[in-house]
């Protein structure tokens, strides 16, 4: 919190720094429909933070068809995935609005460290989409972690690969899986979005700019 000195920034990446969940959404969506199963905004809006294989059994909660097989959600995984990187493809770097731009770049000025910490396999695949990589100084994601959010890990690598304490981070979360993986780590919880009605962010905030009054 503002008083402790706090020396770097976690932020998610999907919701927050970039609104790909309407990929995430569609993608499922389509999945859904295949597999005649009802899925909408507010069920999707479960999925955030969540990883692709919890995120495929919280579809699959209103799943009424023949048992599937282990390796047939592996499929099913891969299919929703395929789609939705041939709608992350389309991503330009004009994805990314100019106040994260300059937010981010100013916090970097102010000497704090930045890292990434999603739940995502694509998350690179984004960052170089969107011409983000440089931003960082380090990027935890869905592929060198076990357990995906609300599970601190995510959050507890970017740290580490930081060399910073996780009491003197600050994560910045769109998703309540998030917020509640910030808290299980030591750090503090900044909520955006959906999240910034959520009683357990430490700060809420309306937009991205409004993170330089934190420091
Ligand atoms: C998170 C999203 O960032 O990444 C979730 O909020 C998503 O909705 C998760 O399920 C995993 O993403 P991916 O790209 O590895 O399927
Ligand atoms: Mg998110």
């Amino acid at each position: 919190m503002k008083g402790r000195i706090m020396k770097a920034f976690i932020f998610d990446l999907d919701g927050v720094l970039v609104f790909t969940d309407k990929f995430h959404y569609a993608a499922w969506k389509e999945l859904a429909d295949g597999l005649r199963v009802y899925f909408d905004k507010e069920i999707n809006n479960r999925l955030r933070g969540v990883s692709r294989a919890d995120s495929l059994e919280i579809i699959l909660e209103r799943y009424t068809g023949p048992a599937l097989s282990k390796q047939k959600k592996t499929e099913l995984m891969e299919q929703k995935n395929n789609s939705y990187r041939k709608l992350l493809a389309q991503m330009t770097p004009e994805d990314v609005s100019s106040e994260v731009r300059e937010t981010l770049a100013k916090l970097h000025e102010k000497g704090y460290k930045l890292a990434l910490g999603s739940s995502s396999k694509n998350a690179r695949f984004i960052l170089e989409r969107v011409n983000l990589m440089e931003a960082f100084d380090a990027i935890s994601d869905g592929n060198n972690i076990t357990h995906s959010k609300p599970d601190p890990e995510v959050f507890v690598k970017a740290a580490e690969f930081l060399g910073i304490s996780p009491l003197e981070c600050y994560v910045v979360e769109d998703a309540h899986a998030g917020i509640d993986a910030a808290k299980a780590a030591g750090m503090t919880a900044v909520g955006i979005g959906e999240a910034a009605g959520y009683e357990r962010a430490d700060v809420k905030i309306g937009c991205f700019s409004e993170l330089m009054e934190l420091v």
